[in-house]
């Protein structure tokens, strides 16, 4: 048996909504983008929820229009995505980059405290929410507003997810969904920003396409002077086409089913693994709603098993599985730019030494489910 790391379920629905774009001949942002950016803000109980081509244009979008420029920094945990960070960089800041908990690997309020102390330079905070879990954001808010420090979440793993049942969208300052290929919603490529604040959301549409005041579908259905558009600022091309938005529109009603699936498969694999030494399972909150992107487990030391060569014989086995993350500071740009060394971020190591993400999606047969417990035990 064969259990891949991720299996796409394709709907009737999601043909039917790429159909119906691809016959009406308007492929670009348009009518299909709108209604998807107000379900999703409706999803999760935000005012303005702007749609873009990835997480990272949304990040990048969002750091833009909080006023981060030159010299900034930005508080940044060390166990993300690539992306996380290097937006900081396009537009000339730095990030501080913090350790996260050896259990949910999530940066914490103590955590964030500790580094806002110590750098008082820091002027945003990008917290996480790791594999689809949230950060204690009321706690790290509080931490922030204190400082005047803005918040902004990278919430490519959370949706839908909720901290004390507020949901992941209406956390902090700005949040950042992410629609990539293997995502709880995908359209493939695709980013939401997500917030209260007007203005920021006023400049995030203008800078998603080229700093214009008009896009090509309000110039279109507009009668008077239709070619007609200024430029405000030097922006950049990050606008979501129609054919994904309604990929993505067509898995919204969907999304609490999927994440209740993912969560019985990711409740089965910690009670199957409970028992078994010389592994442990990623931990959880107990006020937190979790999106379940990402099962980890971490293989603590053994012997002779390490981690790469655990996942060799599981891919051997048919049973695919993947890393989140090698940690920041130990990738060779951040390493040598910021002066890190791994001795700094003991929560992520213990972490990045072992750990493994297992498949997890809401299509995953009992038959597959079984097949990857049972090969994990094979090898131990
Ligand atoms: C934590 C995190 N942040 C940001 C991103 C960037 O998302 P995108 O690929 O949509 O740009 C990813 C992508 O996997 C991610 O895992």
């Amino acid at each position: 048996m064969r259990v891949p790391f991720f299996r796409l379920s394709v709907s009737d629905a999601m043909r039917a909504a790429v159909d119906e774009v691809v016959a009406s001949g308007w492929l670009t942002s348009g009518p299909k983008v709108q209604a998807f950016e107000t379900a999703f803000a409706e999803a999760v109980g935000a005012k303005h929820a702007v749609a873009v081509n990835s997480c990272t244009a949304a990040l990048h979008l969002a750091l833009e229009a909080v006023g981060v420029t030159t010299g900034d920094h930005v508080l940044v945990p060390t166990m993300t995505f690539a992306a996380t960070a290097e937006v900081v960089r396009y537009l000339g800041a730095d990030p501080v980059l913090a350790d996260v908990c050896p259990m949910t690997a999530l940066l914490t309020p103590e955590i964030v405290e500790a580094a806002l102390d110590k750098h008082p330079e820091i002027s945003v905070c990008m917290p996480v929410h790791f594999g689809g879990l949230p950060c204690e954001m009321e706690e790290i808010r509080k931490c922030c507003t204190r400082r005047g420090v803005r918040l902004i979440d990278d919430a490519a793993h959370a949706f839908p997810a909720a901290d004390n049942e507020k949901p992941v969208g209406t956390l902090a300052d700005v949040s950042c969904f992410s629609f990539y290929a293997n995502k709880t919603l995908t359209t493939g490529e695709g980013g939401m920003l997500v917030t209260d604040d007007d203005d920021i959301a006023a400049r995030a549409r203008i800078m998603r396409l080229h700093g214009m005041n008009r896009d090509a579908w309000g110039r279109f259905t507009v009668d008077a002077a239709k070619w007609e558009y200024d430029l405000v600022a030097p922006g950049y091309k990050y606008n979501m086409p129609d054919t994904a938005a309604a990929l993505g529109l067509s898995q919204i009603s969907d999304a609490c089913r999927d994440r209740d699936r993912r969560h019985n498969i990711a409740a089965y694999y910690r009670n199957a693994l409970e028992d078994v030494a010389g592994i442990r399972c990623c931990g959880d909150r107990a006020d937190a709603t979790h999106a379940w992107h990402l099962f980890w487990i971490v293989l603590e030391q053994h012997p002779t098993l390490h981690r790469n060569e655990f996942i060799e014989a599981l891919q051997e086995l048919g049973v695919s599985c993947s890393v989140h993350y090698k940690p920041l500071h130990r990738m060779s740009y951040w390493k040598d730019r910021l002066q890190l060394d791994s001795a700094s971020f003991p929560g992520a190591e213990a972490i990045w030494r072992g750990c493994l993400s297992l498949p997890l999606f809401p299509d995953l047969q009992a038959a597959e489910r079984d097949h990857v417990i049972e090969s994990i035990r094979s090898l131990l």
